[in-house]
């Protein structure tokens, strides 16, 4: 009996020593990395709205079909594909809680979509009807984070630029709602091309 109840606790034990303290040992400290020559910041700190963003891309779903994490050479082709600058390392992630590092390719990598389209309307434009900017796309449309309006007097500065073949009718306009607004805050600071002690960037070819 004695033997049974010592061999269960040293299986917990190791397996707590595995999964628990000893990655918690190795990447559970870092802190940000600033580069003495320009003072910057890595990785930057985000905005609160970008914050807020991440938990609307939480409860949105889009982890189920997008990674944020771009590979090794050897280990796929997310370089060549122009999903980042060079491969991610573990501090990329030390701002995100959770990291959603996501384990489907549906549709692109988005670790570094805010350079890769930094134009807020686009993707307005593309959450409230994916395939008026990406035809054919299966993405599908988020437009409940999106309100009808009558226009009164002029049109808000932050009204959508439909594209056909979406219109709103005669004297209303389609505003994002603060969701919308702290998404793409969101997606814009995904920008992970800064340069790292562990993890250089790449000289330009
Ligand atoms: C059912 C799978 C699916 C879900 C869920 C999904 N997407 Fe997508 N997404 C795609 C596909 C497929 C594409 C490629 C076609 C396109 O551009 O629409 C894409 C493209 C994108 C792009 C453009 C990427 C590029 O490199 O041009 C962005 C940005 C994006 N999605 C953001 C989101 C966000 C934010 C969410 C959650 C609110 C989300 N997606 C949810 C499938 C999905």
């Amino acid at each position: 009996m004695p033997v049974i109840i010592f061999g269960a606790f040293l299986t917990f034990l190791t397996s707590w020593i595995g999964l628990v303290a000893y990655p918690s040992l190795q990447l559970g400290r870092f802190t940000p990395f600033t580069a003495e020559d320009t003072g910057d910041i890595n990785p930057p700190p985000l905005s609160g709205m970008a914050v807020m963003g991440q938990r609307v891309y939480a409860s949105s779903g889009c982890v189920y079909c997008h990674s944020q994490q771009v590979r090794q050479v050897g280990y796929g082709s997310d370089l060549e594909r122009g999903w980042g600058a060079r491969p991610t390392v573990a501090r990329d992630y030390m701002r995100e809680n959770p990291a959603f590092l996501g384990t489907m390719r549906t549709g692109p990598d988005l670790t570094n979509i805010g350079a890769r389209q930094p134009s807020a309307m686009w993707h307005h434009q593309h959450l409230y009807q994916p395939t008026v900017v990406s035809p054919g796309s299966i993405m599908p449309s988020y437009r409940y984070l999106y309100r009808l309006r009558k226009i009164e007097g002029q049109r808000s500065a932050n009204a959508i630029d439909l594209l056909p073949p979406d219109t709103a009718p005669d004297g209303y306009e389609i505003v994002p709602t603060y969701e919308a607004e702290a998404l793409v805050a969101y997606l814009l600071s995904l920008n992970r091309n800064y340069p790292l002690p562990e993890a250089p960037e790449p000289p330009q070819q």
